[in-house]
């Protein structure tokens, strides 16, 4: 026998019922990005290694032990399949001086890959929805991707999400601060668990971020950079939360969001879903104002987030919602020597006046073709047997219409199928 091959841990197919949420979440997607302006850019999945370590930052978990890197054989490349967008989307904008004429506004979407450990909503392989703005330095810019992804949950109908919003501050703000918070977590030593130790002096403010329940009333209590910042980065703030309440966003200050990348600095924040359990975090984000710089190009502010797909997947799934837009118009049931060439032309007709039309090509009996017609979501079934391929007058079933069924001649289906399906709608 063959060997026979799965899919990795947490690589995934998305077979076509879940496939058809994708496109429903993507039609409402693209349609709002567009409303505000936001132009796709195409990335590679494969960068070069030191990217993401500069980007991300060396002390990060993405960084220390999930990015999937390899030395090509052939040139000693040293070569990363991207564990998140940004800084593809950085280095893009840089190598093609995509800022010359002024501030952008980008999008992409495809897979990401993070070597994590698996469970309900966390992969390997996933994929994001990420926006990047580049240039635009007030807290407008930020209010509005936050309004955008408001608008977004609004048009899926999701339900029971949160945002979550902080300031980090600017680098220099973070000097003092960090100082405070690593004397903090000294006299606290005993309390810190064995992860929190390893980043006390590399990367301590991701303590903060910590879910171990031992540590909350600790972590709770110790020093907040909200209150160690300059007073532009506070004005910044400030003016975004005004912004965010005059557009009546509800929203939840969480001074001990810092997000699990190190290129923030001032706002981040972060969608949570309460429906998820542990990896509720349907979307993230916030202002990289000194990135572009860190990695060669010149200094430009940006700001942006991510959206885990997969994630609002599965709160689609849970609504049961539907994607009928995509399914056919027209189901063609047909048998017979005459009938299957008489049905192939009609398809082919009805396509070139652009109805989605399924064609039986497999010569089963009526009965189970009509089964297929009605499961496959159609509003309209022709059955063309070897009568009607020699009369030209066709069996037209409206399948959501309580089954009705007409004969109508050739000449006249057209017409007839577009009042139908008008009807319907
Ligand atoms: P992130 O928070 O690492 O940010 O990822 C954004 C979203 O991707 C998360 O909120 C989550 O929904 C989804 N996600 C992350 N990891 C996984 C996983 N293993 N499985 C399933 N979904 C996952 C970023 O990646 C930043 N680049 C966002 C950004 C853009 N910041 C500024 N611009």
């Amino acid at each position: 026998m063959a060997k026979k091959f799965q899919t990795l841990k947490g690589f995934y197919d998305v077979l076509p019922e879940r496939q058809r949420l994708w496109r429903y979440f993507e039609e409402k997607a693209l349609y709002i990005l567009d409303q505000y302006h936001y132009q796709e850019i195409g990335l590679p999945l494969v960068e070069p290694t030191g990217l993401f370590v500069e980007s991300v930052g060396t002390h990060t978990d993405i960084v220390e032990k999930e990015m999937y890197s390899w030395e090509d054989h052939l040139n000693k490349d040293k070569l990363t399949l991207r564990p998140e967008g940004t800084a593809g989307c950085v280095r893009a904008v840089i190598e093609n001086s995509v800022t010359y004429n002024g501030p952008v506004k980008l999008f992409y979407r495809g897979a990401m890959f993070r070597h994590e450990n698996v469970q309900k909503g966390r992969q390997r392989q996933f994929h994001q929805l990420g926006v990047e703005a580049f240039g635009f330095k007030n807290a407008e810019s930020d209010a509005e991707q936050i309004l955008l992804l408001s608008r977004l949950w609004n048009a899926l109908g999701l339900k029971n999400i949160t945002l979550e919003l902080n300031s980090i501050g600017d680098p220099d703000d973070r000097v003092t601060y960090r100082e405070k918070l690593i004397a903090y977590f000294e006299e606290n030593k005993g309390i810190l668990d064995e992860d929190a130790l390893r980043r006390l002096y590399d990367n301590p403010l991701r303590i903060l971020d910590s879910k171990n329940k031992e540590m909350q009333s600790m972590l709770n209590a110790a020093p907040k950079l909200i209150n160690f910042l300059s007073n532009d980065a506070k004005k910044h703030f400030d003016e975004l939360c005004s912004i965010l309440k005059k557009y009546n966003l509800v929203f939840k200050i969480n001074t001990r969001l810092v997000r699990g990348l190190d290129y923030y600095n001032r706002t981040v924040f972060e969608w949570v879903s309460s429906d998820l359990g542990s990896q509720g975090t349907i979307a993230g984000g916030g202002r990289y104002d000194y990135l572009v710089e860190r990695v060669g190009g010149k200094s430009t502010v940006a700001c942006g987030f991510a959206i885990g797909i997969e994630r609002i997947i599965l709160l689609l799934e849970d609504l049961n919602k539907e994607n009928n837009n995509i399914l056919p118009d027209i189901y063609i049931v047909n048998l017979g020597e005459m009938a299957k060439p008489f049905a192939f032309s009609i398809a082919e007709k009805l396509r070139n006046e652009g109805l989605k039309v399924s064609l039986n090509m497999e010569g089963s009996s009526f009965k189970s073709q009509m089964k297929k017609a009605d499961k496959s979501g159609a509003k309209i079934a022709l059955i063309i047997g070897e009568e009607e391929a020699e009369t030209k007058i066709i069996q037209v079933k409206l399948i959501r219409d309580n089954g009705i069924q007409n004969s109508i001649a050739e000449k006249n289906l057209l017409q007839y199928i577009k009042e139908k399906i008008n009807f319907e709608k």
